[in-house]
Parts: C-alpha cells; structure tokens; sequence
C-alpha cells in the first residue's frame, strides 16, 4: 500500500523522531497530545476518532424515533438514559479529537456536508418495537467488540475516554438483550417480531467492522502504529463466536444457513458478507442516509440559539471577570 509519509520525505530529525516513535508504540506506549507524532497518525486518528464522534450522535437518530412509543414507563427510562448515553459519548471523542488540534466546529460541518462518514448500521430503519432490542444486542454488542480493543489503543486520550464509554455501552448491550430474551418468550407474534428484528439487523451489524482485511487500505498502518490491536475480520469473528450462543440461549435463529461450528479452530464459520450492499450504504445509497443527514442538519439549525446564548454568557462572563481583576 502507498504511504504518502515516505521516509525519505523526511528530514533527518523527524527520522529520527519517527524511529523513537515508532519504537515507543511498538513497546505498547501511550502518545499524549503534546508528544511528537508523525503527522499522517495524528490524520488518520482525527479521521477515525471524528467518524466515530459522528456515529455515537447520528446512532441516536433510530433509536429517539421509539422512546415515545415505549411499551413500558420503565423502557421508557431506560431508552431515554441510553439515547443521552449516546450524546454523552459523541461529546466526549469530540473533545479527544480536539487534543489533536482540529476544531469541533470543522468537524461538525464535514459531517454536515456530508463529507465526513459515521457507521453506516445507522442508515437502517427502526421500523418495530423489536429493532430497539436488536440494536442494543448486536449494534451496542458489536461496538464493545471494536471499543475494548480501542481501549488499548496507542492515542492516551482516545484509549481513556473508551474506558469509560465501555462500561455504558455494557447497559446498552444488556437492556437490548433482555427487550429480545422478554419478547422471544412472550406470544408468538411477539417472537416472531424479535425473530424478524433479528433477520434485519445481523447482517449489517457484521459489516459494521468493515471491509474484510484483503479490502481494508488502513489496517496495516494502524496496527503498526498501536491504535487498533485486531484486524476487522479477527473482531467480527469474536463478535460472531460471542453472539452465536446468545442467540440459542433465547431461542432465536442467526438468518445464516452457512454457520457451523469448527472444532479445529473453535470458531464459528460464517456465510459470506453482501459487500455490494456494504459499499451501497458507504457511499450514502442505504435506506436512510438522506433523512440522517437532513434530521442532523434540522437539529443544528434549531439550536443555533443554543450556541448563541452560550457564546453570549461566554462573553458576558469574561467581561465580568476582567472588570473584577481590574
Ligand atoms: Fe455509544
Ligand atoms: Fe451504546
């Protein structure tokens, strides 16, 4: 693969700098803001630290469709308190990115302008009760496979803020699973929605660890550099060795004729991904990259106010604090 930070673009001390660097990350240290990195890191981090800031804040758009329609007070809560999870965690990788010198405000208006990407799991619709157990199951279930491995990753303020986010993304996880497990032992109707929820959202949430690693330009740069510990095809693995025997646990059917358990390898052999579908989705072509996009651009227009008044007492509060120093 081509990396346009070739060594020999660079000048004797920042070879030297990479070669320290790279030794640095190699021995499982961690960068902070302030240390030197090679440029093309501190890039490719902003790019996969801002698409994921994006995806948490797009990820509530399907799931804050259901929380007026909860079955339950009590799902009510739980919905409303994940959904909020969710911003919480955008505004959190925003603020890590912003330690590698971007702003927020660029970052907001490339995904805005559609420019920049977020997880394409969240084009799908939410179109049953159902789904929202679905999506805390696999969606926030797949998300803990690729965040604890983020957790280790070599960026300081990145790993820490996924240390934090993991342990809520595990409540994310259980309350889908205990909506699913609820409606698989309730009437048939109510089975046969949790089985169809399933159907839908299996299949995309592997994809959601992207392409396979014959087709993923990244992987071996980031591996190298200490920010991802795994390929993707070794995490959708663990995600399918782990989901597999959940599924059986509450009586549903993974909709994959192809998978069997290997004893050789005690994994779990799977049927073949549709990557058009993948890359249809990626390239804003899934069934609902517009209205995504459209909800996001509707909600920052509606609190334009918000951000005026906040720069408002900003303002008002310095003058106050200089006048009492004077
Ligand atoms: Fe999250
Ligand atoms: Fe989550």
């Amino acid at each position: 693969m081509p990396q346009k930070n070739t060594e020999s673009a660079l000048s004797p001390e920042d070879a030297a700098r990479l070669e320290a660097f790279e030794a640095h990350v190699g021995k499982g240290g961690y960068v902070e803001p302030k240390d030197w990195m090679p440029e093309r890191y501190r890039k490719q981090l902003i790019r996969m630290m801002s698409q994921h800031a994006h995806s948490e804040v797009v990820g509530m758009l399907p799931e804050g469709n259901w929380i007026t329609r909860a079955p339950s007070l009590r799902r009510k809560m739980v919905l409303l308190a994940k959904v909020q999870d969710e911003a919480g965690h955008g505004l959190y990788i925003y603020c890590g990115t912003e330690t590698l010198g971007v702003d927020r405000e660029e970052l907001v208006e490339a995904l805005l302008a559609g420019k920049a990407k977020y997880s394409s799991i969240f084009n799908y619709p939410t179109l049953t009760w159902a789904d929202i157990g679905a999506i805390g199951w696999l969606v926030d279930g797949a998300a803990i496979v690729n965040q604890t491995m983020l957790a280790k990753a070599s960026y300081g303020p990145y790993a820490r803020a996924m240390i934090r986010i993991c342990k809520e993304e595990n409540f994310h996880k259980r309350q889908g699973y205990e909506i699913m497990a609820t409606l698989s032992k309730g009437t048939p109707a109510q089975k046969a929605m949790a089985q169809d929820a399933l159907d839908r959202w299996w299949w995309p949430s592997l994809m959601m660890f992207g392409p396979s690693d014959t087709n993923s330009p990244n992987s071996a740069e980031l591996i190298k550099w200490g920010v991802k510990k795994k390929t993707n095809d070794e995490l959708r693995q663990r995600f399918v060795d782990l989901t597999v025997p959940q599924a059986e646990a509450i009586g549903l059917t993974l909709p994959d004729p192809d998978l069997r358990y290997d004893e050789e390898t005690k994994h779990w052999n799977f049927g073949e991904i549709d990557w058009d579908e993948f890359w249809t989705v990626v390239k804003g072509n899934g069934p609902c990259n517009k209205e995504r996009l459209e909800a996001r651009r509707r909600a920052h227009d509606d609190g334009a106010w918000v951000r005026a008044a906040a720069e408002a007492y900003a303002a008002k509060r310095n003058g106050h604090n200089r006048a009492t120093a004077a």
